[in-house]
């Protein structure tokens, strides 16, 4: 039985790689990366898709040089404001996991805006990964829930899976069915590294800006035939 995959996270790869190779600078590649993620998510209703999870931006990327670093932010503010209406029109719901403390004023505001704006909206949700890190956002869930313990509101005892998962970033996000990356490396760069216990991988050779809605489409037939058992034995 043909199965469909609820959430698809993808890591966005091959930017730079894409625009070196046509000779522009690495923001051309982000720009036109930037462009691929409104046709994939265009795709997403009419394939059974309800979320889509995007890496846009990681706790290392930091470490890129500051002419990159700020043209990204530069870009995700653009991105922000020239989409908001068509998000709207579409009905995405749009959501940001990471840490916020670190990004500019301005960038934060446009995101609380957007998360606002899109609230009521159910057709596809988007959760758009910014200065997000695997291990950063499980260090930040520990540091609350520790919190919590020492102010008595929880008992470390009464301390699960769940709960743990409750103090995530994406604690309203079901886990990821399939993940998704681009550029043909095989790693999953500190990812929705809790999340993504029991995903099925994809790893394709197409650079991220050249990723289509229809190879988006035959990943997706893909994952449909996989059995999947989560660690048991079928019958
Ligand atoms: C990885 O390619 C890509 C990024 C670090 C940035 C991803 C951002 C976008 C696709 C644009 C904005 C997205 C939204 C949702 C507004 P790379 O630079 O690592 O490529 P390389 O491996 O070829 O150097």
């Amino acid at each position: 039985m043909s199965q469909a995959a609820d959430h698809v996270a993808i890591i966005m790869d091959g930017n730079g790689r894409w625009a070196q190779q046509r000779g522009k600078p690495r923001l051309v590649g982000h720009r036109a990366g930037a462009r691929r993620v409104r046709e994939i998510l265009e795709a997403c209703p009419s394939a059974g898709v309800k979320y889509l999870t995007v890496f846009a931006f990681s706790t290392e990327n930091w470490k890129r040089t500051q002419v990159e670093v700020s043209g990204l932010m530069l870009l995700f503010k653009r991105y922000i404001r020239r989409e908001t209406q068509a998000l709207i029109d579409d009905g995405v719901r749009v959501r940001f996991i990471g840490d916020r403390m670190k990004l500019d004023k301005v960038l934060v505001s446009l995101m609380d805006e957007l998360e606002l704006l899109t609230s009521q909206n159910f057709v596809v949700n988007l959760t758009v990964a910014l200065n997000y890190g695997g291990r950063d956002e499980v260090t930040r869930a520990a540091q609350r829930m520790a919190r919590d313990v020492e102010t008595g509101k929880l008992a470390a005892k009464d301390v699960t899976a769940e709960v743990l998962a409750g103090f995530l970033d994406t604690h309203f996000l079901p886990d990821p069915d399939l993940v998704i990356r681009t550029s043909g490396e095989a790693r999953i760069s500190n990812f929705l590294l809790w999340q993504s216990a029991y995903a099925e991988y994809e790893f394709v050779d197409t650079l991220w800006p050249d990723f289509t809605a229809n190879e988006f489409n035959q990943l997706l037939a893909k994952f449909g035939k996989r059995e999947r058992k989560f660690g048991a034995v079928l019958a």
